[in-house]
């Protein structure tokens, strides 16, 4: 089984404390910052965007996970800053030419991931497996935080690992994005997920600290 990673989502960061967020997500050795990246087309929302990315670059040391939800992402890779070890992903759904927008984030130096929403099924990723380190699937509808688990994701992350298993992939990460609880991450590790973007269901769940949240997560996972 791949090691679990935690991926904080931003988006569900305190943006008014967002030094002292990062303090405690550095202290507390989140694997990655999960950064949500909204055209308003795609998805109906705006959230995070280019000069974000640069400022986490210069301010903190721990890799980026950048999760572009745009259309026609191949025209606007050049737009984001990549470092070596950052994942960026683009959606399969966004995308005519995926094959060439995931050649393009390797060649800037980053690990390349494709992202499906929850209604897009897993053959979309067939001819795919040799061009990607991973597969962000969305366990919710993107674009907003705070929504419910779509259920027939659990069963769909674990027939992805055996996919991925089937035909010679066992080091591609599955990440999994919206709703992971700490109830939902259990379910979601059993089935083969190993990277978990944590937002306003785990790590910025109310009740209890940052730090202590970060260190349930990785207990149970
Ligand atoms: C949207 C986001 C969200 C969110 C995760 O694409 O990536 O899924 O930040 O947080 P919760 O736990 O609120 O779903
Ligand atoms: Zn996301």
């Amino acid at each position: 089984m791949r090691p679990a990673f935690i991926a904080p989502s931003m988006m569900c960061a305190d943006f008014l404390h967002l030094g002292d967020e990062l303090e405690t997500l550095k202290a507390n050795k989140a694997d990655f910052l999960h950064i949500d990246i909204m055209d308003g087309e795609f998805v109906r929302n705006y959230t995070l965007g280019t000069d974000y990315i640069r400022k986490l670059h210069k301010y903190s040391d721990i890799p980026l996970d950048i999760h572009l939800m745009i259309t026609e992402p191949a025209l606007k890779i050049s737009w984001f800053e990549m470092k070596p070890g950052d994942y960026v992903s683009v959606h399969v759904e966004a995308d005519a030419h995926i094959q060439r927008s995931l050649a393009a984030i390797k060649n800037a130096g980053a690990k390349a991931m494709a992202a499906l929403n929850p209604g897009t099924p897993l053959c979309m990723l067939e001819d795919l497996l040799p061009d990607l380190d991973g597969v962000l699937l969305m366990t919710v509808n993107p674009g907003f935080a705070g929504q419910k688990l779509v259920p027939q994701t659990i069963d769909k992350i674990r027939r992805l690992r055996r996919m991925l298993d089937e035909a010679g992939y066992e080091n591609t990460d599955i990440e999994v994005d919206g709703n992971v609880s700490f109830e939902n991450a259990v379910k979601m590790r059993e089935a083969g997920a190993n990277v978990f973007v944590a937002g306003s269901s785990s790590v910025f769940a109310p009740g209890a600290t940052v730090a202590e949240n970060i260190a349930h997560l990785r207990r149970i996972i």
